[in-house]
């Protein structure tokens, strides 16, 4: 008799997630105690001495050592309770934002992390923004609730008045900082108390009805009183749970807790395995394509070269989003429809890779790549399936390129076609003035520092970058017109992408606005499909 567990039972026990935060809210804390609960890593409390070496367990880069931030995007898996967890790191930093869209488009959920005296920041919205984009659900975790903290029914009205997401709280915190008690689950009436002391360790939770006498002595008469008097203000203020519409993303459970004390973050992942869904069906130009049906497909939603520089090599991240993989099988890359052997594909824990035996819907599989993989990319076993592709941004950054030493030219242009590819940047070339430097395109400027430190370390092509004064751009389609028309240095500027599409830069909105309103044959385009004609914004 097969011993096989069945597809379905391993899909339901999947939950393919990621951590979006405001840097400094404690993701890497809260990552390192998630993965201390899977076992994944045995060092709690490590935050310190990774602050010390500037080391995090899910950073790869040494420049991301260097700066403290977290610029790629590394996946991790855990078991806990039964559950197989892959959780995607996303870079903290607002510039890396398209890294963390693409990252977004291989989650189910997400959880949202938040500092409870700073509540809502910028980097939470933008991040949220990406998350509505994609319909994501998510559970919002408040940390750090161990230091003076924001009132925490402000802090809900903020996350709605902010974020447009109404709430529900699944505990309650009891004070704050020097008065932090703990937190009371309303859901289970349960009372966790926060004991001061050495951190590290799991606090114990009592099931204490709100008005037991335990409980009112255990917190005294004072903090009792404003517990229940918050609770059934709450009662009023905040929306019962809701399953569908969390799955929709239009309500979002809260926890409160603080990671770095390790108070209340195993009664939250315990909650978050029951709420989080399961891989569900996902959209293809075939029509949506049901998770446990028996055929593998997947999409490629990163690469990443020279993940370790001793090897030199590619690696293309696959969501599979149905059936069951095993090595050495054969898929189709739907793209080309040439056949691909997955003999070799990677699981990763920030720097050690294991070899992947069999892997589910849900699941991410790193495949060694020459070159032939682009993100978006499907692959399908028997019947190709082809999955909505994942949209390249208009550029808000330009610079040009100097190369320092003219020998180095093939380098460079390896070394581009290889970043682009990878969705590092985007590559550009000058149709009217035939320069021969490319122009760069990014979204956010510390990408030009990552590009201009990878093509010197791992291409050996020193660069320096000439700043040009264009803030937008916009692919353009239509009938075909003379480049020349649109070249105005300074205000405007036509470019061809790497794929021969052209887009106009524009110095100011104004300009932008200008040229559209005279040019009203052609389509002005904010985001494109790699690898696919026509526009999708
Ligand atoms: P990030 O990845 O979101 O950027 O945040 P990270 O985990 O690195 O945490 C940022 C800072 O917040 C760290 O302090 C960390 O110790 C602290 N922190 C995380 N969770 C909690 C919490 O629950 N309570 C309190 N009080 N602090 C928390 P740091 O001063 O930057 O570094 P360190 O010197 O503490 O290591």
């Amino acid at each position: 008799m097969s011993t096989t567990p069945p597809l379905e039972a391993e899909i339901a026990r999947r939950r393919t997630f990621a951590i979006i935060s405001h840097p400094d809210a404690g993701k890497t804390t809260l990552t390192e105690k998630l993965l201390l609960y899977g076992g994944a890593i045995h060092l709690a409390g490590s935050v310190k001495a990774r602050r010390a070496t500037r080391h995090a367990t899910s950073d790869w880069m040494e420049m991301e050592r260097e700066r403290g931030i977290s610029i790629t995007t590394s996946v991790l898996q855990f078991e806990w309770q039964g559950h197989h967890l892959n959780l995607l790191d996303t870079p903290g930093h607002n510039d890396f934002s398209e890294d963390t869209y693409r990252t977004l488009a291989a989650a189910d959920s997400v959880i949202m992390l938040l500092d409870a005296a700073k509540g809502v920041e910028p980097q939470t919205i933008k991040l949220f923004q990406v998350c509505r984009m994609r319909g994501l659900p998510i559970v919002t975790f408040i940390n750090k609730l161990d230091r003076a903290s924001q009132d925490p029914l402000d802090l809900l009205d903020e996350i709605e008045k902010v974020l447009g997401i109404p709430t529900t709280p699944v505990n309650w915190p009891i004070g704050s900082g020097p008065d932090f008690l703990g937190v009371y689950e309303r859901w289970g009436g349960t009372l966790m108390r926060y004991e001061r002391g050495e951190s590290g360790r799991k606090a114990t939770a009592e099931a204490l009805p709100l008005d037991a006498p335990e409980l009112i002595e255990a917190l005294g008469p004072r903090a009792h009183a404003q517990l229940v008097e918050e609770l059934e203000l709450l009662e009023g203020a905040s929306l019962p749970w809701n399953r569908e519409d969390y799955l929709a993303g239009k309500l979002s459970p809260v926890f409160f807790g603080s990671a770095m004390n390790d108070f209340g973050v195993e009664p939250f992942l315990n909650r978050f395995l029951e709420l989080a869904p399961s891989p569900r069906p996902r959209s293809a130009a075939q029509g949506s394509i049901d998770p446990a049906q028996p055929a593998l497909t997947g999409f490629v939603f990163k690469i990443q070269a020279n993940m370790d520089p001793s090897h030199r090599d590619r690696i293309a991240f696959v969501r599979l989003c149905s059936g069951r993989f095993e090595r050495g099988m054969e898929v189709t890359h739907v793209r080309t429809g040439k056949p691909l052997k997955l003999n070799k594909p990677l699981q990763f824990m920030a720097q050690e890779r294991t070899l992947v035996e069999v892997a589910y819907a849900g699941d991410i599989l790193g495949l060694w790549d020459s070159g032939a993989l682009r993100i978006g990319d499907s692959i399908a076993e028997g019947k190709p399936v082809e999955f909505e592709g994942i949209p390249r941004f208009s550029p808000e950054h330009f610079v040009r390129v100097a190369l320092l030493d003219p020998m180095k030219r093939k380098q460079l242009k390896k070394g581009l076609d290889q970043l682009s590819e990878e969705g590092a940047v985007q590559v550009f070339y000058d149709p009217v003035r035939l320069e021969k430097d490319p122009v760069l395109g990014a979204v956010g400027l510390l990408q030009f520092d990552v590009i201009q430190y990878r093509l010197r370390v791992e291409y050996g092509a020193d660069v320096s970058f000439v700043r040009l004064p264009y803030q937008y751009a916009r692919w353009v389609e239509g009938p075909p017109f003379s480049e020349s028309k649109f070249d105005d240095p300074g205000r405007t500027a036509c470019l061809l992408d790497i794929e021969g599409r052209p887009l106009i830069l524009f110095a100011t909105e104004w300009h932008m606005a200008r040229v559209i309103d005279q040019n009203k044959a052609l389509t002005f385009i904010a985001a494109v499909q790699p690898g696919r004609k026509g526009a999708i914004v």
